[in-house]
């Protein structure tokens, strides 16, 4: 797989991918990661990539001619099966969204700032809009690295222990099932007895009953959705 993103601060951005599971990723070469600064493609010598917004408000909005500019470029070079825009006014990131994006060959994710784009970028050369919640950031670069990180350890071979991925909590529709390691007892704080137990068949049913009952505690929107 691999991800070209659009930034106009490649150094904000940089610094996730090149730590733990997303750098071995990489040097695994399981996923390609490529950082586009959007002022290389700046309309003027000055590396201007922004202007005020037709009709008076404040802010600065970003132009569409440096964005199709980049994204032209990469398009000449591979076909892409996604350009995302990360933006607060959007659907919400969830794992199903992960799960379909980690099966894509190339995507473009493209990252806001200021006020926003000119709505001609959203309209003509974006084809999925992606928030990470109801919150406002500073720029589309942190979100973008969540979801990048969100789709790399779903990407086959990623994670040393295949199978740990599919026992993340969302991958079932609900929260994951508290998990204990060694001392079996610390200040006389005692690891549930079942899992000491080794009556495996027992110790799945206890860990979906716990996965139920903290989703029912801590997200009880989840079982709601999925009695839809
Ligand atoms: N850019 C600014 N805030 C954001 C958010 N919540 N999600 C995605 N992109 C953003």
């Amino acid at each position: 797989m691999r991800i070209d993103i659009i930034t106009v601060s490649p150094d904000l951005i940089k610094s996730p991918f090149e730590h733990s599971i997303i750098k071995r990723a990489i040097d695994k070469e399981l996923v390609e990661i490529h950082f586009h600064n959007l002022r290389d493609y700046a309309v003027n010598k000055y590396g201007k990539i922004d202007d005020s917004p037709y009709g008076g408000e404040s802010g600065m909005v970003m132009m569409i001619e440096p964005i199709d500019k980049c994204i032209s470029k990469l398009k000449l070079e591979r076909n892409y099966d996604e350009v995302i825009y990360m933006t607060p006014d959007a659907e919400m990131l969830n794992q199903q969204t992960a799960n379909t994006l980690s099966l894509k060959e190339n995507i473009i994710i493209l990252c806001g700032h200021y006020k926003g784009i000119d709505h001609r970028v959203r309209d003509l050369l974006v084809t999925k809009e992606i928030s990470i919640g109801d919150y406002v950031l500073s720029g589309g670069e942190l979100a973008a690295a969540v979801l990048s990180d969100s789709i790399i350890r779903l990407i086959p071979g990623v994670l040393g222990d295949e199978t740990s991925a599919l026992s993340d909590s969302f991958q079932d529709g609900l929260l994951a099932p508290p998990v204990y390691t060694r001392p079996s007892e610390y200040n006389g704080l005692k690891v549930p007895a079942i899992l000491l137990s080794g009556n495996f068949p027992k110790i799945e049913e206890w860990r979906t009953e716990k996965a139920i009952e903290r989703t029912k505690n801590i997200r009880p929107d989840l079982l709601k959705k999925s009695e839809k």
